[in-house]
């Protein structure tokens, strides 16, 4: 099993949407995945089209010491995922801190090696946004981080405050391509010697939140999207990446 973990550098900037379009076109290349909510806003659910009145998922069964993989479910496309869920008796949510969030994660992936998931089952992890200050979360328990930008002089001032960033990668999504400054920013971030920028950009797409009104990604409600075109190069770049991984361990 492979892990991937995907962060925002900042709320917002389109991670649960990577991850469910990430996960569903690996999942076309032939890949098994699992993609796992570990936000509490638990809206990759939506994605994968789950019915909003199911409450099950991860954080119910862990505090309530159910197995935490009897909460996965199965999109209509296939794609297993483990929704975040909601508690009956949800604790303010700085209560999800990092440090409880981490723990979880741990055991996860422990137990996740124990059950009888296809060996190359890669799995997805939607992480909280980076909050000012705070660590990366998963950075150390996966074997690719990738942190989300928008290609705006907010998040380039913001990634530049906090660079080196030696273990996250960056994915910059929502590129306006008529735009000269997203354009310039994205050129500058891809100059950059202390940030490693992935070679794929996704665009921006109005068929995408076009789509998550449908309860689907691009690759059902318009398959012929530049959104569609763009996460389907995304997948085959993480996955040849993992190749290299594979192959090095
Ligand atoms: N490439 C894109 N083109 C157009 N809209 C997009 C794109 N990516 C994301 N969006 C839209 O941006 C909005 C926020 O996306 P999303 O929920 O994935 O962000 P997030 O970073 O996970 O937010 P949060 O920090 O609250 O978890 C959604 O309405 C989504 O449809
Ligand atoms: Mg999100």
């Amino acid at each position: 099993m492979k892990w991937i973990a995907l962060q925002g550098l900042k709320g917002g900037v389109g991670t649960t949407t990577a991850v469910a379009h990430l996960g569903e076109a690996c999942h076309r290349q032939g890949r098994p995945v699992l993609l796992l909510d570990l936000s509490p806003g638990n809206l990759l659910r939506v994605y994968l089209g789950m019915p909003w009145e199911v409450r099950r998922g991860l954080v119910p069964a862990l505090t309530s010491g159910t197995p935490w993989y009897q909460a996965a479910y199965r999109s209509a496309t296939g794609v297993r995922f483990i929704p975040f869920g909601v508690e009956s008796h949800p604790p303010a949510e700085q209560d999800y801190s990092r440090a409880v969030l981490r723990q979880w994660f741990r055991q996860i992936r422990r137990e996740a090696e124990e059950l009888q998931l296809p060996a190359q089952t890669l799995c997805i992890v939607d992480c909280p946004a980076l909050g000012p200050g705070e660590e990366l979360l998963l950075q150390d328990l996966v074997e690719l981080h990738l942190l989300v930008v928008n290609p705006d002089p907010g998040c380039f001032a913001s990634l530049r405050q906090r660079e080196p960033l030696p273990a996250a990668q960056v994915l910059i999504n929502r590129l306006h391509a008529e735009s000269r400054l997203e354009c310039d920013l994205q050129d500058m971030l891809l100059a950059s010697p202390t940030t490693r920028v992935l070679p794929v950009t996704i665009q921006q797409d109005a068929h995408v939140p076009e789509s998550l009104a449908w309860k689907q990604t691009v690759f059902q409600a318009a398959p012929a999207s530049q959104a569609a075109q763009d996460f389907a190069l995304l997948a085959s770049w993480v996955l040849s990446q993992l190749r290299e991984v594979e192959h090095v361990s």
